[in-house]
């Protein structure tokens, strides 16, 4: 057996499947996050790693991606495997076949699924019925692959996660959930500034302050944008209207209209605070080009490291 292929290391995760921010442990976080740091280091001094020669990933997309699609597609190609794109308008779950038995019946051809769905429930049947690994690539409830990615940002550029303020201004949606719930888990303040109305979910937010009160770090969930952004070390946004939410997107750009992040609101946050956004972004909707755009901004560097973050994840689930 060729030696790079013959790489392996300790498994991270203790579970088969990656679902949730809250399933996961913060010391399975902090090796992930340690492994795709050694992995990007790896590609960045061109050294051939390829653990996953042979392996196959199914990818099943329920709604639309280009960051999500593409990092995972390059990520398994580079790790020495294959992806396969399943739209499902093309699969027979589109024509009402079972979840259970398309689980079923991909765990006999391919070694893991990533799926992006609307229910949480979906993807929680998928992976009950699967016995490959089941990665979220997003639903309504929960978007960690992309939380893993933003941690690993956050690393390189503040060289640290404990004892970090993150401000989150905007809708308490799946990305809400997952960073407040990932912030506790790694001792960060989590602060989140939106309307009353649209705050996270209230079970969420419970289980995520108690985590934080173990950790020595607070989330607060606040309808003040400037409480909630005040000394931020991250300021973070994503869009006040979700994928399957179009309906509802001109109540929703009159409710948030005061969440704004611009050049006004950020004043409030430290000096050398750090801009994020999961992408895609509304310009001069939930932030000014001014700061997305601006200085402070590192929403490109945090997109490219979706591929470093998830690789560590297909490493540790398909090899
Ligand atoms: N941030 C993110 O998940 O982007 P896509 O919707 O493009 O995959
Ligand atoms: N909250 C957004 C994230 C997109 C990556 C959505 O669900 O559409």
């Amino acid at each position: 057996m060729n030696a790079l292929m013959a790489q392996t290391h300790s498994k991270i995760l203790s579970g088969k499947d990656f679902l949730t921010m809250k399933e996961t442990t913060s010391k399975e976080i902090s090796a992930l996050l340690e492994l795709a740091q050694n992995i990007k280091a790896k590609l960045h001094a061109g050294e051939e790693y390829k653990p996953l020669t042979g392996k196959t990933l199914g990818m099943i997309f329920e709604k639309s991606s280009t960051r999500t699609r593409v990092s995972f597609e390059v990520g398994m190609l580079q790790l020495g495997g294959n992806a396969l794109f399943l739209s499902s308008n093309d699969l027979q779950i589109g024509r009402g076949e079972p979840i259970s038995d398309t689980a079923k019946v991909l765990s006999e051809y391919i070694d893991g699924i990533m799926i992006r769905t609307f229910e949480h429930e979906k993807i929680m049947e998928l992976a009950e019925n699967a016995s490959i690994p089941v990665i979220n690539g997003l639903t309504d409830l929960a978007h960690p692959s992309q939380v893993m990615a933003d941690f690993l940002t956050i690393l390189e550029l503040k060289g640290k996660l404990t004892g970090l303020k993150m401000s989150y201004i905007g809708d308490g949606n799946n990305v809400a959930n997952s960073l407040m719930v990932g912030c506790a888990k790694m001792g960060m303040n989590f602060s989140l500034g939106c309307p009353e109305g649209y705050k996270p979910d209230e079970e969420i937010v419970a289980y995520a302050k108690g985590v934080a009160a173990e950790n020595n770090c607070e989330v607060v969930v606040t309808t003040s944008a400037v409480e909630a952004i005040k000394d931020a070390d991250i300021v973070y946004s994503d869009v006040w209207t979700s994928m399957g939410q179009e309906l509802e997107n001109s109540i929703r750009l009159e409710a948030f209209k005061s969440y704004q992040i611009n050049g006004e609101l950020v004043k409030h946050a430290k000096k050398d605070y750090i801009f994020m956004h999961c992408l895609p972004a509304h310009r001069e909707e939930e932030v000014t080009a001014e700061v997305i755009d601006g200085p402070n901004s590192v929403v490109f560097h945090q997109a490219g490291n979706r591929l470093h973050a998830q690789k560590a994840l297909l490493v540790d689930l398909l090899s």
